[in-house]
Order: C-alpha cells, then sequence, then structure tokens
C-alpha cells in the first residue's frame, strides 16, 4: 500500500540546526522535526536551562542543545562546525532569529540604539546563520534547505513596531539573494512569513497573555474560526525544509 502523506516521515536521517530554538516557533518545529526522522535536531539557544530541557524532552538520541548567542558571528560558526563534527552534516537550517522592541513605536520616535540592537539579532544574526550554513552544505556537497522566519510585516507596512517591520522586510532580501547565489550548489532558500500569535515574545512585547494577545488581533485576521497558532507555522516550515518543497527556492510564504 502507498504511503500516505499524513504518516510519511518527511526529514527521515536528516540533521538540522534550529536557531532560537528554547522555546516558541522554534520548539515547536524541533519536536515535529523530530517526529519526522530528523536523525538529529540541534537546538540552540542563549537560554541554557530551557534549551537543555527541550532536548531532553525530545529525547537526548534524537535532540541537544548548543548554548549560542546570534549576534556573536564567531558563536553561530562555533554552533555550525560543532554540529557538522558531531553528527558528520548539515541538511537543514532553521534560521529563527528574531525579536520585537518596544510595540508602540513609530517613526518619530524611532530610538537608534534599540534599532541597532534589534538589527543585530533580526538581519545580521540571520545573515551570518545563512552564511555559516551554507558554508558546512558547500562543504560538505549537501543539497540542504534553509528556512527563516520572517513575518507577515515583510511585505506590508504596520502602524508601529517599526524597526521590526524594517527587518523583517530585510530578511525576504537576504532570502532571495542566498536563494539566487546558493542555488548554484543545489542549496535552496526560503522563509516563513506567520502573523501575530500567542509566544513568549510577543506577550511580552505587547504585555497580554495568551487569551488577551489572540482576541486583540482577532478582528485584524480574515480567515475566521481558526486562531493562528505555532502548529501551523511548523507545517509552512516543514514544507519548506523537506523535500515537498525540492523545487522551490527565494520564496517567502505567508502563513496569515
Ligand atoms: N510570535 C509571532 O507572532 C511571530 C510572528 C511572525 C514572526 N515571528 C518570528 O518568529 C521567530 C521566533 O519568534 P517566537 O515568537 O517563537 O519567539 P520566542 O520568544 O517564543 O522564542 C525566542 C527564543 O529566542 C531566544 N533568543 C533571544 N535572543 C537570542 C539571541 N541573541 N541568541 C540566541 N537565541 C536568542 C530566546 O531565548 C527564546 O528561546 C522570530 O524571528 C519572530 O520575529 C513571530
Amino acid at each position: 500500500m502507498a504511503e500516505s502523506g499524513l504518516s510519511k516521515k518527511k526529514l527521515e536521517g536528516k540533521v538540522v540546526i534550529v536557531t532560537r530554538g528554547a522555546s516558541g516557533i522554534g520548539e515547536a518545529a524541533e519536536r515535529v522535526f523530530a517526529n519526522h526522522g530528523a536523525r538529529m535536531v540541534v537546538i540552540a539557544d542563549i537560554q541554557e536551562e530551557l534549551g537543555q530541557r527541550v532536548a531532553e524532552s525530545i529525547g537526548l538520541e534524537r535532540a541537544s542543545y548548543i548554548h549560542y548567542d546570534v549576534i556573536v558571528e564567531e558563536q553561530v560558526k562555533a554552533m555550525v562546525e560543532s554540529t557538522v563534527q558531531n553528527h558528520r552534516q548539515l541538511d537543514i537550517m532553521l534560521s529563527n532569529a528574531g525579536v520585537v522592541n518596544r510595540s508602540e513605536q513609530t517613526i518619530v520616535d524611532l530610538d537608534f540604539s534599540d534599532f541597532d540592537c534589534l538589527f543585530a539579532i533580526n538581519v545580521r544574526g540571520m545573515a551570518a546563520c545563512i552564511k555559516h550554513a551554507a558554508r558546512a552544505m558547500v562543504a560538505g556537497h549537501v543539497r540542504g534547505s534553509i528556512v527563516c522566519t520572517a513575518s507577515v510585516v515583510s511585505s506590508c507596512g504596520y502602524d508601529r513596531c517599526t524597526d521590526y517591520v524594517m527587518s523583517k522586510h530585510a530578511v525576504v532580501g537576504l532570502v532571495r539573494l542566498a536563494s539566487a547565489q546558493l542555488g548554484v550548489h543545489g542549496i535552496r532558500v526560503n522563509c516563513v512569513s506567520p502573523s501575530i500569535m500567542a509566544t513568549p515574545m510577543t506577550c511580552r512585547a505587547f504585555g497580554m497573555d495568551a487569551k488577551q494577545l489572540e482576541e486583540t488581533f482577532e478582528p485584524l485576521i480574515h480567515l475566521k474560526g481558526v486562531v493562528l497558532k505555532t502548529s501551523h507555522v511548523v507545517d509552512a516550515l516543514l514544507f519548506l525544509a523537506s523535500n515537498d518543497s525540492g523545487f522551490v527556492s527565494g520564496h517567502n510564504l505567508v502563513v496569515s
């Protein structure tokens, strides 16, 4: 009998890095990637205890935690190199780095020291992750998949979160150019652009609990009767990470 699409393991034998992996979208992705047969899911985050706990809950034969700070390029490089050393190769990089500053910020009150910190993570950090993942894939002759987390605000304006919106537009530019440059090596680069959902990051930024946040943003969502959860985003990430999207590169997949 043919294997059904639902039961098919889509990442059998793959080695995956998930950056910002200790909570939110990253954590949800790790669990699904491990269930889809990934040989090793490397959870990269600054939160040591939480990251270690997530790895243990997935199972240490399938997941491991590595400490890194995305703003320090040497640490990004070391994180990729130790993954290749320990697990022989890197097949998939989920580059998920991103933070939000003061949510109410408009262009009129843009604070450039906040702006620089945010760009160091959301744009520079994202570029460092793509750079070192691509180097490892090229060196290992791996036709890998790099998937970044952008945001629905990557393709529209917004009345606040000024530096965040700018940074996510930059991520889409980065994905497009990296896909054009890395295609020659068989490496695909795409991004996922979710609209807002309750995660530690958004609850903190908007000063709300998960329920309040979902109720506040519900009127802005066109699709009714369903609330956006990390699992919806992970479906899109899995599609782009796996061979289901084998001829898709340079794409910004909106989940909204
Ligand atoms: N939650 C949303 O509504 C939403 C919507 C669109 C896009 N996104 C994007 O999704 C990505 C993940 O967001 P989330 O909501 O899951 O966040 P989250 O707050 O739930 O998780 C973020 C993780 O990042 C880690 N982290 C923070 N700074 C770091 C650093 N310098 N180096 C390494 N790790 C660091 C934290 O320890 C935490 O574990 C971000 O890029 C975000 O912009 C989120």
